[in-house]
């Protein structure tokens, strides 16, 4: 017992949602294995980092955190470099920090219960990499959810598409559906613990095909949404090559399906999108949004840009600037190019310079700025409702989110107060670029 107890590890998680879930199972498979769960480095025996390739920024996180932490190692602690830049990078990373003894990609994340017993008795270079031919999902037999109302489930693993500029499909391996029974029990499950809230997860959710009864993506969606509990289901992300109609259609048909899609476009030049090998023209993903906007209910829609893309030239860029204005988002994350490893917008010439993209970016970040400013204020007057996610003591406000997947801040009603994941109605009394206002009504 006492020996079980002593067993301590600190996880960090960078990267996107489905790092985020990742980090859950292996939470869970170590808690399984006797670990307990700490808080900071200094109180670990093990310190994991769940890591991110996607942008160079994201890839140096990981050697910044074990370069600050190295002198530890002479204190007994063990290191291990877990998810994508551990896929990308494998052994390599041992000769960078030779004080890791654990390399781990997300394929492999069933095994760590073998690995650790390797690591716990002083195996130096334990690792775990897989090639992108592995047919294996992810699933492991323990989840540790850090949320006790929404809950994330991955329906489709790794990415086929090969974007020029894009690791994913060498970090995450070759696209790989679930069966929708394993979803749909799984699902089920966390409604019976009192989820109320289901986020489905992949790099390109909506190019889901299952494997056994063959339910379509869409119908799918349907089939989550009429889980008695479950009361909001999100999908991200979806890629606008595999986004069809019936998407749409069963939004509008569902209203447990939240009226929110993530639907990045990268650019709005359809010469760009194709060195991008994008798989779809400026009209075609236009046309996407024109199904959205023609829908019966309103849906917000968020999108990612990238700019600087080698070769992209002012024409270009005005051409994205163009699209923003024509499709009104609700949000966009824009990010400068970086180069990556393995992709093949390496290799392409004519990059543009770091200040340029610079400018870029803040142009695209101030005009999106302005028409969220509108967008958002269009819900003034508006009455929402919202699931309570938290609050705010200093301001005696309580954070809610929206359908939409806004973020409404509200003041309760005297002596009715909210219940941490309940829901509750909200009119809106105010907005800005980001964030909505309001007072709660039930
Ligand atoms: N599968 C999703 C998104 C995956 S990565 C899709 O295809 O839309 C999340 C976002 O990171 C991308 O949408 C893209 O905007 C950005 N991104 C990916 N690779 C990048 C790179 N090399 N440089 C800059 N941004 C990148
Ligand atoms: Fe990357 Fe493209 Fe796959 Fe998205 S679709 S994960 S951007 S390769
Ligand atoms: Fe990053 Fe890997 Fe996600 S590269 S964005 S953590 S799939």
């Amino acid at each position: 017992m006492a020996a079980e107890s002593q067993k301590t590890f600190y996880l960090e998680t960078f990267g996107c949602q489905m790092n985020v879930h990742d980090s859950e199972k292996v939470i869970g498979t170590l808690i399984s294995e006797g670990y307990r769960q700490v808080q900071t480095v200094e109180e670990a025996g093990l310190i994991l980092y769940n890591t991110c390739s996607i942008r160079d920024k994201a890839e140096q996180k990981v050697f910044h955190r074990l370069a600050d932490y190295k002198k530890l190692q002479a204190q007994g602690k063990r290191f291990g470099v877990l998810g994508c830049v551990a896929q990308q990078e494998g052994e390599k990373i041992f000769e960078r920090a030779p004080f890791v003894s654990l390399v781990c990609g997300s394929a492999s994340y069933r095994n760590l219960p073998q690995m650790l017993v390797q690591v716990e008795a002083g195996k130096q270079r334990v690792t775990g990499i897989d090639d992108r031919e592995t047919d294996e999902c992810f699933e492991t037999e323990f989840t540790a959810r850090s949320n006790p109302h929404r809950g994330y489930i991955t329906i489709i693993e790794g990415c086929d598409k090969f974007c020029a500029y894009c690791v994913v499909p060498f970090t995450r391996g070759k696209e790989r559906s679930r069966t929708s029974e394993s979803v749909l029990g799984e699902a089920r499950q966390m409604a019976a613990l009192g989820y109320t809230e289901i986020q489905l997860l992949g790099q390109n959710v909506n190019s889901y095909h299952d494997p056994a009864e063959k339910k379509t993506f869409a119908e799918l969606l349907s089939a989550v949404s009429e889980i008695a509990g479950i009361r909001r289901v999100r999908f991200t992300t979806s890629h606008p090559r595999d986004f069809g109609r019936d998407i749409v259609e069963v939004i509008d048909s569902h209203p447990t399906l939240c009226d929110h899609v993530h639907l990045p476009v990268q650019s709005g030049s359809t010469r760009v999108l194709d060195a991008m090998q994008r798989l779809y023209t400026r009209d075609q993903y236009l046309e996407r949004i024109a199904w959205m906007k023609a829908a019966k209910r309103e849906i917000s829609i968020t999108s990612d840009i990238i700019v600087g893309f080698p070769g992209e030239t002012e024409a270009d860029f005005e051409q994205t600037l163009s699209l923003l204005d024509e499709v009104e988002y609700d949000g966009v994350f824009g990010f400068k190019y970086s180069p990556r490893p393995n992709t093949p917008s390496l290799k392409l010439d004519d990059a543009v310079p770091e200040a340029e993209k610079a400018r870029r970016l803040s142009v695209v970040q101030e005009k999106q700025r302005e028409i969220q400013r509108r967008r958002y204020q269009r819900h003034v007057g508006q009455r929402l409702e919202v699931m309570v996610e938290g609050k705010n003591d200093a301001r005696g406000q309580w954070i809610g989110r929206t359908s939409q997947n806004k973020v409404l801040n509200f003041v309760q009603r005297d002596g009715v107060s909210p219940v941490m994941g309940g829901y509750v109605s909200v009119v809106t009394t105010g907005s800005f670029p980001n964030s909505l206002l309001g007072e709660m009504v039930i």
